[in-house]
């Protein structure tokens, strides 16, 4: 169960036709239709977009300027005035759609909730009141650190609706990442609950938003606003802290969406890269609005009838885009779970679709090989024949796992949508339609209408079919992220100049490796830089280091990724001591704690292994190639000849 390799894929060679009875049905039918579509995007992708914008989304006055492209920065619908809170609810509310299922929220407990567009569009209200009167004004920004509960993507919604840009962060993450986020956001609320249901345990997100506000550490932030779930006993601080239920029981449901310009930002989003902290990824308003939207209805074929299920966190760009305003915007039935499986409970995704009758079902490649080694008597005791498509993100999927989601889970009958995005993509840039793509197990198979995607080599040259290179894109799409918050040099050296400017036309690079087939097909291959992806969550190898060296034992460390069976990549540290240090157990179990306080969970190094010194050029960089050797138990590869000292190399082998 590896990853896909070069030699791997190259291997796989099964064709999957959508089954006749779904094209039939589905918005694009063919794969001639899908090409008459591409090609006439990609010959003029603004008039494509413009077409779009016009037909599915509400206005409140229409754009002068469908994009505006200064490379690298991009505006799309210019002089447009829209909200996408409106786009959510407001416009399903004159229709038939008033009393559909917005939201079916599934607790982890057990308890459970449907929300219709019309009562959701209340709460939004609601909160939107609130959160003005807590002083909070258009472009202010909101923090939101949230279980899975409605709460969460009513804050979103509610934040969208006054202009308020949200930075959601995962409620795995510490009271110092969080501190990180709150700060670089200069976050002036921040909406919380009192604690959350996560794999049997209570995981304490209030306790920790008074950590990272203690001292003063984050003094943008005003007032938290604490939404019940728990119900554990939390402090509050007088002043500062204030309980939802309170405040909605005062609060207006009337609170018009505010226009906003096209290009208003509407969220920032932390995501991990090769060097420092987290970046803020920012995301403007109206291209992303219709991004999402287009995605959302062409790529899962979305029918009115349908019961969607994402089941991504909210804390992720897959939550934002695919729980919340993709599906919303489109009027659709989104369900959203709070639990996560865990081998006290493998069948609970199954019992939810069984439950909800859910049709179309997108989940992550670890998950499902997960599941695939629970064993298939778990879901094959659930009914899940109300499912009709597949979709999977987040990190290649290897063919034994897309087999086995196909035939145990898809009963055969459900095409796969492996969805090749990012967080600064905002919405899935390489997808099969599914109606229309032929699909091949472990590849994403082609652009999306309007996306110029390309396999190149470092000087911006494509490369021949079935070579590996770099995947960029060639031309800016509506949902592209618009800068790294407050720091636009970051945004362009770590996007825009890695590859130069083809003709004078600047690329975005993705930071992925891939290769194109001779049928136009791509095989992402992963993270080309110091990115490794642990059960498909994006971690920097850099800031894991940081968060090690912060603990007063450590003098070096250098950090790998490991292949793992299930979580994909697994977090291998290698760390030289301070000298009043010695190795133990004990120490390694501290530092692996010590990085979960940093950053959370999530960042758990797998492996820790005291070195006496880290492989290094004479230049004094460390070789990770080397460590990733060495982590996996594999033989060097290349040449130790530049190292500064041989001996090291040694040492390290001989592990601990
Ligand atoms: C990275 C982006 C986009 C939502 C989830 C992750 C990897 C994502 C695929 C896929 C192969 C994939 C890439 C990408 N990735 N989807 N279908 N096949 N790799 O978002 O945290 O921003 O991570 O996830 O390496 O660069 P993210």
């Amino acid at each position: 169960m590896s990853q896909p390799t070069i030699e791997s894929i190259l291997q796989e060679k099964r064709l999957f036709n959508p089954p006749a009875e779904f094209s039939q049905g589905a918005r694009i039918k063919s794969l001639e239709d899908y090409e008459a579509i591409y090609q006439k995007a990609a010959a003029d992708p603004e008039g494509f977009w413009a077409e779009l914008a016009e037909q599915e989304l509400d206005w409140f006055q229409k754009w002068d300027q469908v994009l505006d492209w200064q490379p690298p920065f991009a505006k799309w619908f210019v002089g447009g005035k829209i909200n996408i809170s409106h786009n959510c609810l407001d416009r399903h509310l004159t229709t038939w759609r008033r009393n559909k299922a917005a939201l079916i929220w599934e607790g982890e407990p057990g308890d459970s909730r449907t929300l219709t567009y019309a009562q959701l569009h209340r709460e939004v209200c609601q909160m939107a009141n609130v959160i003005k009167d807590l002083g909070v004004t258009k472009g202010d920004r909101v923090a939101i650190y949230m279980p899975m509960i409605p709460e969460a993507a009513i804050a979103m919604l509610a934040c969208a609706r006054i202009g308020a840009p949200h930075t959601v962060v995962f409620g795995g993450f510490s009271s110092e990442a969080l501190k990180d986020r709150l700060v670089d956001a200069q976050a002036k609320l921040v909406i919380t609950a009192d604690g959350g249901f996560r794999k049997d345990k209570v995981v304490p997100l209030k306790p920790a938003v008074d950590a990272a506000l203690a001292d003063n550490a984050a003094p943008s932030v005003e007032n938290v606003l604490v939404v019940q779930r728990s119900k554990e006993n939390v402090a509050m601080t007088p002043g500062r802290d204030h309980w939802w239920h309170d405040l909605q029981a005062g609060a207006s449901y009337d609170c018009p969406a505010e226009p906003m310009d096209s290009e208003d930002m509407l969220f920032i989003l932390y995501t991990s890269g090769t060097t420092g902290k987290p970046k803020g990824v920012v995301h403007t308003t109206g291209g992303y609005n219709l991004y999402t939207h287009v995605t959302t209805q062409w790529g899962f074929d979305l029918k009115d009838t349908d019961v969607f299920w994402c089941t991504a966190d909210v804390g992720w760009i897959t939550g934002h885009s695919y729980i919340v305003y993709g599906p919303l915007s489109n009027g659709a039935t989104s369900v959203m779970y709070e639990g996560v499986p865990r081998p006290s409970n493998p069948g609970c995704f199954w019992d939810v679709i069984e439950k909800y009758g859910v049709n179309i079902f997108y989940t992550a490649p670890t998950a499902i090989r997960a599941f695939l080694k629970a064993g298939e008597h778990v879901p094959n005791a659930r009914d899940l024949s109300s499912l009709r498509l597949l979709g999977t993100v987040g990190e290649p999927i290897n063919p034994e796992a897309w087999m086995w989601y196909h035939l145990v889970i898809g009963g055969g009958r459900c095409p796969i949508i492996d969805t090749w995005w990012q967080t600064e993509t905002g919405g899935f840039m390489i997808t099969p339609l599914p109606g229309a793509t032929p699909t091949k197990p472990g590849s994403a198979t082609r652009p999306f209408p309007g996306i110029l995607a390309d396999v190149v080599d470092l000087e911006g040259n494509p490369v021949a079919d079935n070579e590996g290179g770099y995947l960029v894109i060639k031309h800016p799409w509506p949902s592209m992220m618009r800068t790294v918050y407050g720091d636009d040099d970051r945004f362009r050296r770590t996007y825009w100049e890695h590859i130069p400017p083809q003709d004078g036309k600047y690329v975005y690079f993705a930071g992925d490796g891939a290769r194109r087939d001779e049928d136009g097909y791509f095989w992402v291959m992963g993270r080309v830089d110091d990115v490794i992806s642990v059960s498909g969550h994006r971690l920097g190898t850099m800031e894991i280091e940081s968060a090690l060296v912060s603990h007063p034992a450590v003098a070096e460390a250098a950090v790998v990724g490991r292949k793992d069976e299930l979580k994909g990549e697994e977090v291998f540290a290698f760390v030289t001591l301070e000298g009043t240090f010695s190795p133990s157990d004990q120490l390694k179990a501290e530092l692996k704690q010590h990085v979960v306080q940093e950053i959370g969970a999530i960042a758990r190094p797998g492996e820790i292994r005291f070195a006496d010194g880290l492989p290094k050029t004479r230049s004094g960089k460390i070789i990770r190639r080397f460590l990733r050797n060495l982590a996996s138990g594999e033989a060097l590869s290349g040449d130790a000849s530049t190292m500064e000292d041989q001996s090291v190399l040694e040492k390290l082998r001989e592990g601990d």
